[in-house]
């Protein structure tokens, strides 16, 4: 079976509306027919500083959240990226094949350093080699993710590249799998940037009070006109609601303009709150048992860890013998 692998940040806690359609949703489909590898991914979270407090709680909310979507531990593997020190070594071994000027290109590390008031570690700039080697170690066909990461995978699949032709063939080069109608969901309230808990404004979180989002939904920003049309370009705030509704229910974009032909944007609205109060309850419910019981939650998460270790010190002992390093006995 063709592997898998992606992973999400623990930063916020809660996750938002973009980071389930662009990503978390895809997981879920995959892990029927494909060996899935999916981690909470705490060694990137700390590229910036964090509450040790609310790292440790957030890093479990997150894998609770994954749980209460539909990732099933025992079709899936589901692992904090700490628990596997490869991640860490190979990242390492992925520092020293990759150019400054290389790095220097990633735009989201442009953007992020642009926008944080602190001092920028280099951790922040290093990040996208760290993500390339959670992927190669897991020798992944295919990583599901949101379009804002498709250019660390042409970093991954570069580097992965310049090693085999160094070294010999080690790594598989993996294939960013992004669902084209749902890879950039966009902010309600500015509908041309994508929705992102680090621009609050109208992200939609899945833990919080769902009439909070509803109202956040009411109060989406539309177009001029009042047409109910499907248009990124002229109509992207009717167009964002539109994908969200269709992805909630799996009703085609095109039979949902067909519905509301003659009614408002109100009615639209309205309407996409219920639905997706109705979508996020039971998850939410879900999320408090996970929690409500955290010894078998970190049990899963041990379980997930010692799969996946199976598999990234095998990678990692490959490599570290292609480098020439002496293997320990
Ligand atoms: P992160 O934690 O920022 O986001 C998790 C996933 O959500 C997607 N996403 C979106 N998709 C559509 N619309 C949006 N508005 C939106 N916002 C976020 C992201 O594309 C991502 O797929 N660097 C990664 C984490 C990572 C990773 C990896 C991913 C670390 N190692 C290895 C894949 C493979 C990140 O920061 O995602």
């Amino acid at each position: 079976r063709p592997r898998v692998l992606s992973g999400i940040q623990p930063t916020a806690g809660s996750f938002h509306l973009g980071n389930y359609l662009g990503a978390v949703r895809q997981w879920v489909a995959l892990q029927e027919d494909h060996d899935a590898f999916y981690c909470v991914v705490d060694l990137h979270a700390i590229t910036v500083e964090q509450n040790p407090k609310e790292l440790r709680q957030n890093t479990r909310v997150s894998a609770a959240q994954l749980l209460a979507l539909g990732i099933d531990p025992d079709r899936a593997t589901l692992f904090v990226q700490s628990h596997v020190p490869e991640h860490a070594q190979l990242g390492w071994v992925m520092q020293c094949l990759t150019g400054f000027g290389e790095a220097s290109r990633m735009t989201q590390f442009k953007d992020k350093s642009a926008r944080q008031e602190a001092a920028v570690g280099v951790g922040l700039f290093t990040y996208p080699i760290l993500q390339a080697a959670d992927i190669l170690l897991y020798q992944a066909h295919y990583v599901p993710v949101g379009e804002d990461q498709r250019q660390h995978l042409e970093l991954t699949r570069d580097l992965a590249t310049r090693f085999n032709s160094r070294y010999g063939k080690t790594f598989r080069l993996p294939e960013a799998y992004i669902v084209k109608d749902t890879a950039k969901i966009y902010d309600l309230q500015e509908p041309t940037a994508k929705m992102s808990k680090s621009v609050p404004g109208g992200v939609v979180e899945l833990l919080e009070d769902p009439k909070r989002s509803a109202k956040k939904i009411r109060s989406a920003v539309t177009d001029t006109g009042r047409e109910i049309i499907f248009d990124v370009e002229n109509k992207p705030g009717v167009s964002n609601l539109l994908t969200i509704f269709s992805a909630l229910t799996g009703r085609s974009v095109e039979s949902l303009v067909q519905d509301y032909d003659g009614k408002g944007y109100g009615d639209l609205k309205k309407d996409l709150g219920e639905v997706f109060t109705e979508w996020v309850t039971p998850v939410q419910d879900r999320v408090r048992m996970y929690l409500d019981d955290v010894a078998s939650l970190d049990k899963i998460l041990a379980a997930g860890a010692e799969r996946a270790r199976d598999v990234a010190s095998g990678t990692l002992r490959r490599t570290y013998e292609k480098i020439g390093f002496v293997l320990p006995e």
